[in-house]
């Protein structure tokens, strides 16, 4: 089962998780981060930049995205790839060549999956990857229904996931259908799994990834397979957690040594 760490709000959950990504940092300069897009992850990327105005140099890692868009014109704000160097790239002075997101252009989709694992295969792999779910219980955008043996490849974003993302678009209609992912056998090779959640919205599929049935029904269900996988949520959206007593009597007796 994954670790639990039920914390005040997304500010405390950001600082925590980017607090323990800069110690591995500055342990290993070389240091490979999983990003995800969509405002989950969002406070762990300003913590990021406050670490790096503090001093911290992640100018020697490398990034890897877990998924883009099909077909948005190359510059579009609403990109991953531009969301992530935005987010990102900039913000912790990152060379762009180092952060690698899949190719979600017209030309380039067919061949995108297998070039994006050849990538991963090539630099060796992520050792920690940052991953919110979605409404529907996805990860990265593996919808409900994928192998949990999948790689990076096109999927068809379902008409829930499309929705809930047309509040970063005009309308639903400029919503792209597909996608490029990695699937979720790639992201269980990551050294470590750090799925966050926040808010009512998500207390289902939180309830659903973190204690319910291990099926592909249910993507995020995935992470009860991975050797490490931390979750840190808010109290809403552990709302719905049969053994969140047990999760916040574990946090209080943690180990100091420990970490996340
Ligand atoms: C984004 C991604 C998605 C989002 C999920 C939640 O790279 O892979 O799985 O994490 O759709 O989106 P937000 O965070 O916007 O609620």
């Amino acid at each position: 089962m994954a670790e639990v760490l039920i914390v005040k709000n997304k500010e405390e959950a950001g600082a925590l998780v980017a607090e323990h990504i800069a110690a591995k940092v500055k342990a290993n300069p070389a240091f490979t981060l999983g990003v995800a897009t969509g405002s989950t992850p969002l406070p762990v990327y300003r913590g990021l930049a406050a670490q790096a105005e503090a001093g911290v140099d992640f100018s020697g890692i490398t990034c890897f995205a877990l998924d883009e868009y099909v077909g948005l014109p190359a510059g579009h704000p609403e990109s991953y790839r531009a969301v992530v160097d935005r987010e990102v790239t900039e913000p912790l002075g990152l060379d762009v060549a180092r952060v690698n997101v899949p190719d979600g252009s017209a030309d380039g989709v067919q061949t995108a999956g297998e070039r994006y694992e050849e990538a991963l295969r090539a630099h060796g792999g992520v050792d920690l990857q940052l991953l919110g779910i979605g409404t529907d219980g996805h990860l990265a955008f593996n919808e409900p229904g994928s192998s949990f043996g999948s790689l990076t490849r096109v999927k068809t974003l379902t008409e829930q996931t499309r929705e809930d993302n047309a509040r970063f678009f005009d309308s639903i209609d400029d919503v792209p259908m597909h996608c490029v992912t990695q699937g979720l056998g790639t992201i269980l090779r990551a050294g470590h799994l750090v799925m966050l959640a926040f808010g009512e919205g998500k207390a289902d599929a939180v309830a659903g990834a973190v204690e319910g049935a291990v099926s592909a029904s249910m993507p995020g269900s995935a992470i009860q397979l991975h050797a490490h996988a931390t979750v840190v949520i808010d109290e809403a959206a552990a709302s719905k957690l049969k053994f969140a007593d047990y999760y916040r009597h574990a946090q209080r007796n943690k180990p100091d040594w420990q970490g996340i």
